[in-house]
């Protein structure tokens, strides 16, 4: 038959096709708590500006209350034919309550009741990112802290550039992630203003309160455009995007695990929390948790894409288009909250092989810029001369198959006879961290500093 809601006009109910490209209810059910919370304001609101009588409005809040129950206990029936979880709690409501239940939709839309309600929802999904990131940020400090003046190689090109420690690589995510999350802030406060009484997309003639509306729901202000408010979804957009960056972060340390993590390189080990065997190589420890952190950006800049993409062209003001936004997002969200949560309990259980490290990081003539500096303020050589002079030991030193500090102090002086003893410490690893002493530099003591500023900005 036709439609309750509207079925005014209609003579006959939909194609069973049309239902099923039309219905949203097998996704949009997750907003459930967002969409009884915004029917609550807005009845309220209603009563308090005399549209709806006190009574009603009292009826069909304790009626969406006990939809609310309902749901949370499992015991309610989403029914596709009704569409989305909008009509779904709105139907509920009437077999409970009946007549009242008809006058919460006075001065409402589904499209800023969507609006509202997917605010709503990505509103609480940067507050889970932001605590995601922050529980990430402290497991990465304690690894940062732990070990400040640990070396190891720093690499460019995947290729032995000059040694630095595991706390300034670690502390190195902690910047990207701090930058994560100041977009989620961001983009949070940009976000936070209601989409609720724009109705369809002109507003209404009912006297309606949205201050009252707004603040009831948390948000700083009523949008100021009604067909603003119910027509863009660049709040989820911004979600999205942030989402894609902090995604893209995280992916970079996963693939730096994996790499770290094999056995040609074992800088460190996964606790057996994080990895998985295989059932054919008895010797396998898959970084499995990693690789997946690693492909999560995968989905969720496809998901980015998809919605702007979906977003793109689309006239003001609502259109059919934008319910294709929820599922994306959804995923997305997921992804993000997953793969943070990952990544902080790996980095949490991680045991870092120091010997390793220390063995690998003066490895590939790593401290070869350091004897070109020395060659510079002990022996006043042009930084050139002094690059193109250690770029004749490392030739040596690699013809004959051994380390820069394997080269007598003869041979070096045959290279440059300014070259002192002194050499051999320059060309430690110790001493080369512990010489990068430039702000945001490598060495323990800057890195300590940028661990007790960290502090300080998360307590
Ligand atoms: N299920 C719809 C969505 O998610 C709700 C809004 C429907 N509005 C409309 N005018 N058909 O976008």
């Amino acid at each position: 038959g036709a439609n309750s809601m509207w079925g005014g006009r209609f003579a006959a109910g939909p194609d069973a096709i049309m239902q099923a490209i039309n219905a949203s209810i097998g996704f949009d059910q997750r907003m459930f708590a967002q969409d009884i919370r915004g029917s609550r304001a807005h009845a309220a609101m209603l009563a308090a500006q005399g549209i709806i009588s006190p009574t009603d409005a009292e009826a069909i809040g304790e009626g969406l209350l006990t939809v609310l129950s309902e749901i949370e206990a499992g015991a309610f029936t989403f029914r596709p034919e009704l569409e989305d979880i909008h009509m779904n709690v709105e139907a509920r409501l009437k077999d409970l309550i009946g007549e009242p239940a008809g006058r919460l939709h006075t001065a409402r839309s589904r499209n800023d009741q969507v609006a509202t309600d997917f605010r709503l929802w990505v509103r609480d999904q940067c507050d889970a990112a932001i605590s995601g990131l922050e529980a990430l940020i402290a497991a990465a400090l304690a690894q940062a802290e732990a070990g400040a003046d640990w070396v190891m190689p720093g690499f460019t090109h995947l290729q032995s550039a000059q040694p630095v420690t595991w706390g300034h690589h670690m502390m190195a995510y902690v910047e990207m992630w701090g930058r994560d999350l100041s977009r989620f802030r961001d983009a949070r406060a940009r976000m936070n203003e209601s989409p609720l009484g724009a109705a369809a997309l002109a507003g209404t003639g009912f006297a309606i309160d949205r201050r009252a509306t707004a603040a009831a729901l948390g948000f700083d202000r009523p949008m100021a455009n009604s067909l603003d408010a119910v027509s863009d979804r660049d709040f989820a957009l911004e979600f999205l995007s942030a989402a894609s960056i902090c995604a893209m972060h995280l992916s970079r340390l996963a693939e730096e695990l994996v790499i770290w993590s094999s056995a040609q390189f074992r800088f460190v080990a996964m606790s057996d929390k994080w990895s998985t065997g295989s059932s054919i190589m008895p010797q396998k420890r898959n970084p499995d948790a990693a690789e997946l952190i690693r492909a999560k950006i995968g989905r969720i800049l496809g998901a980015t894409v998809a919605l702007f993409t979906i977003m793109k062209g689309l006239p003001l003001a609502y259109s059919k288009d934008m319910q294709e936004d929820k599922e994306q997002t959804f995923d997305a969200a997921d992804s993000l909250m997953l793969a943070l949560a990952a990544m902080e309990g790996m980095l949490r259980d991680l045991s870092v092989n120091r010997d390793a490290m220390a063995a690998a990081a003066g490895a590939g003539f790593s401290t070869a810029t350091d004897l070109a500096d020395w060659l510079v303020r002990e022996a006043g050589l042009p930084f050139r001369e002094a690059h193109h002079a250690t770029g004749a030991l490392v030739a040596k030193a690699e013809a004959r198959g051994i380390d820069l500090p394997e080269l007598t102090l003869v041979e070096m002086q045959a290279v440059n006879p300014a070259i002192t003893q002194e050499i051999y410490a320059v060309l430690g690893v110790d001493n080369s961290v512990a010489s990068r002493t430039s702000y945001g530099g490598t060495a323990p003591v800057r890195v300590r500093e940028q661990i007790a500023q960290w502090k300080e900005r998360l307590a």
